[in-house]
């Protein structure tokens, strides 16, 4: 088939170039100039474990413009997957959404060519009847049909979430349904030849199809993310519980998450969710919840918990060093998780500021992200290249992101460049057996309590 996506960023690359590999004539869109040079160049602008494999493998079936015209041309499928940043008070901002809309059906309105308007932004309940309302204002109607088919990507993991769902939803009538079934029918079969670098899961055999009406399949989103977010204010806050009564949270961890009904997965506590997705996504639920009067109160915790709880790291140090004034304190990760150079909405960025203000010296290290964080944070801070560089000296580390380097750190090492080898660790991720009498060790929710 032919299939236009109109945005670059994760959820349209990660479309354009799955559905290129798996044989369709993909054009890609963006009006960042810039961004389609370079991947007309061949450089992606994101890093993503195997999307590089896939690009290359599907160069063929790709192309890349900034100009909705050639970009649409005879499209059978239109993506819409472009950014829906927060605003201020929580809302979602759809003018990027609504002026690819508008340019899209200008487009069509002169070429009446018949396609699927497909939106895979994450935008309020409602968005796709009003993307309908102007289909109809330009009397396309007859030949636009309007769906909504929201992603669940996870930004590291994006191929294997391409290639790989759990499930396809699609929000839309029966063309829309029939449409995209035929688009996908690769993906829900499992009939394609997997990349070298993501292999198709063992047990995986075929993907379920879930259509449902627009405002459901909008609403799923902002519910999938919103439950996740749930989970981990949930254990983060079963974490602080520990803490006051000497239990483990991740021993307490352990025991539910065996519970099918509950799942071991984002019950990992810590300091809290960041990232581009969980943070905009639950303020936009609110937002959607607090305009129609309903008064969305666990929400409301999850969110508050989340904000609160990444700063549960910094008492803690208060607790051992006292007043930070003068102290060097070393943050080992800067990107909101692991295998990605993402820093948006990262915990790390306002756990240093805390740090600052309280008069203490930073130093930073991340694998990747020290370039794009200089933009963020201000000039005091001192950023290492090597983590060794951050780590002589300080009177603390702080562990922000669970990097696998990190997590291979060695205690005697620790603890002979330190001045005070004390190490809290923000993620509960390091394997600490051999630590005892080396290592000031704590973690969040985790008691020394033996017995
Ligand atoms: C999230 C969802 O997992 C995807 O399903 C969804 O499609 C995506 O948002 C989106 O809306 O586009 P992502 O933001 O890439 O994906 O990251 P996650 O892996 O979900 O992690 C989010 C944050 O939660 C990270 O800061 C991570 O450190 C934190 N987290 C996760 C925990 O603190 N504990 C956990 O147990 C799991």
């Amino acid at each position: 088939m032919k299939v236009a996506v109109v945005g670059t960023g994760y959820v349209g690359l990660a479309t354009g170039i799955s559905l290129a590999y798996l044989g369709h004539k993909v054009t890609c869109i963006d009006i960042a100039v810039d961004k389609i040079e370079s991947l007309r160049q061949g450089k992606l602008p994101i890093f993503e474990p195997g999307l590089e494999e896939l690009f290359l493998k599907a160069k063929q079936n790709l192309h890349f413009t900034t100009s909705f015209t050639q970009g649409l041309e005879q499209s059978n499928v239109i993506f819409l997957a472009v950014g829906t940043p927060a605003n201020s008070d929580g809302s979602s901002n759809l003018t990027y959404l609504f002026s690819a809309v508008d340019e899209t059906i200008a487009y069509l309105s002169y070429h009446k060519w018949p396609t699927v308007l497909v939106n895979k932004s994450t935008a309020p309940v409602g968005t796709s009847d009003l993307i309908v309302e102007r289909v109809e204002a330009a009397c396309i109607q007859h030949v636009v049909t309007v769906a909504s088919n929201p992603e669940f990507l996870s930004q590291g993991k994006v191929v294997n979430d391409t290639l790989y769902p759990e499930r396809i939803v699609i929000g839309g009538d029966d063309r829309a349904i029939r449409v995209l079934q035929e688009l996908y029918s690769p993906i829900i079969s499992q009939s394609f030849a997997s990349p070298e670098q993501t292999p198709r899961p063992k047990h995986l055999k075929g993907v379920p199809i879930i259509s449902v009406d627009t405002r459901s399949a909008e609403l799923a989103k902002y519910a999938a993310n919103a439950f996740l977010a749930m989970k981990i204010s949930f254990i983060n806050e079963i974490a602080n519980l520990c803490d006051l009564v000497g239990a483990d949270v991740t021993k307490v961890a352990a025991v539910i998450g065996k519970d099918s009904r509950i799942g071991s997965s984002f019950l990992q506590a810590g300091i809290g969710y960041g990232g581009s997705c969980f943070p905009k996504d639950t303020l936009a639920l609110q937002f959607i919840s607090n305009t129609i009067g309903y008064d969305f109160k666990l929400l409301s915790s999850v969110i508050s918990v989340n904000n609160s709880q990444k700063f549960i790291i910094i008492e803690k140090l208060r607790e051992e060093l006292g007043p930070l004034y003068g102290k060097k304190i070393a943050v080992l990760g800067l990107t909101f998780k692991p295998g990605t150079d993402d820093i948006r909405e990262a915990p790390s960025i306002p756990i240093i500021h805390s740090l600052l203000s309280g008069g203490a010296e930073v130093y930073v290290h991340d694998p990747v992200a020290l370039d794009k964080a200089r933009a963020s944070l201000p000039s005091t801070v001192h950023f290492m290249n090597q983590l060794s560089d951050a780590l002589i000296d300080a009177d603390g580390a702080l562990l922000i992101t669970e990097w696998p380097e990190y997590l291979e750190i060695d205690a005697e090492y620790l603890s002979s460049v330190m001045r005070r080898p004390l190490f809290i660790d923000g993620r509960n991720a390091m394997d600490t057996s051999s630590w005892r009498g080396i290592i000031e060790y704590r973690g969040v929710g985790i008691s020394n309590n033996e017995n």
